[in-house]
């Protein structure tokens, strides 16, 4: 329902924060993955209709967002990554003063938003003196005051507390059962068993668009553990790609990526989806080098 055709991005003159983008989306949640800087809120701004692409097109349901932008935003979800609050409303307030802007005019649903973040007891507080997590779950209510088809949400995890993670992790899942959840991190294990696929951005270009398996099975026979002694570690270190390495006794256990074995005692290791990722960047660094 959401196609992105050949964007590009330039800031400021010369910096192509997107670089020829291309993606088409359905309902589910898929999870937007860079490093810093990768264009990971660039390209949710543009989908947000914030800013306008400098060349490319986004089409929702056929339709082009970039000319016509009022039917994405009716649909649209947005918590943007610097979400910020004003300083004399009231949770309540903030989320009546969205909902006036959005047109939604059941207070029910801004009371059963309200719980669903577990601010129900703090709606009466002043906003601005909240948590960071707090706030970010504010946020993820004014994001939802519309029941949006699209919900774009930039790292969305940041600072939330293990036990609040875990709620909006589940929150999130549930809204991409019939909707478009995209979610932005930087924190891998934040969207492995949420996202049924994985958008990875690298540099401005989308470098990987596949499912966390998909992933996995790309890193299978790429990593490598093995328990060293410090001399062979120091020597080993430059030719391989080091993800973990942890002092065990007097040796150090070491996780590697590398495309065959690195020494005659390193065993082949199940990836994890963030060893998965690393290993494919490196791969790409080898490609490129
Ligand atoms: N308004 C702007 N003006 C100029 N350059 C910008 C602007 N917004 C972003 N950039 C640049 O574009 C590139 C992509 O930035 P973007 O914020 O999209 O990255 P990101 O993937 O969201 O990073 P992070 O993980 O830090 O949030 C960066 O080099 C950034 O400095
Ligand atoms: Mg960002």
């Amino acid at each position: 329902m959401l196609s992105i055709q050949e964007v590009v991005k330039v800031h400021g003159g010369k910096l192509r924060a997107l670089d020829g983008v291309s993606l088409d989306l359905g309902p589910g949640v898929v999870g937007l993955v860079g490093h810093n800087g990768a264009g990971k809120s660039t390209l949710m701004q543009l989908l947000a209709t914030l800013s306008r692409p400098t060349s490319g097109r986004i089409l929702l349901d056929g339709q082009c967002i970039v000319a016509k932008p009022e039917a994405m935003r009716r649909r649209l979800g947005y918590l943007p990554q610097d979400f910020g609050v004003p300083a004399h409303l009231t949770a309540l307030e903030f989320l009546q003063y969205f909902a006036a802007l959005k047109g939604v005019r059941d207070p029910a649903r801004i009371q059963r938003l309200l719980e669903l973040v577990n601010l129900h007891e703090q709606a009466h507080r002043m906003a601005a003196g909240f948590s960071g997590g707090m706030r970010q779950r504010l946020g993820i209510a004014q994001a939802l005051l519309n029941n949006p088809d699209v919900l774009i949400v930039d790292e969305p995890t940041a600072g939330l507390d293990p036990e609040e993670r875990l709620r909006f992790r589940k929150l999130l899942s549930e809204i991409g059962f019939s909707k478009l959840v995209i979610v932005s991190t930087h924190i891998v294990s934040d969207i492995e068993n949420m996202a049924q696929r994985l958008a990875i951005l690298r540099q401005g270009k989308l470098v990987a668009f596949d499912t966390p398996e998909q992933l996995l099975q790309g890193a299978r026979g790429r990593i490598w553990t093995a328990l060293l002694e410090p001399a062979h570690y120091e020597e080993l270190r430059d030719q391989v790609h080091v993800l973990h390495a942890q002092r065990q006794g007097e040796r150090i256990q070491v996780r590697m990526a590398h495309g065959q074995q690195p020494c005659h005692d390193a065993q082949l290791g199940e990836p994890s989806l963030e060893e998965a990722l690393m290993a494919q960047r490196y791969a790409l660094h080898a490609v490129a080098a």
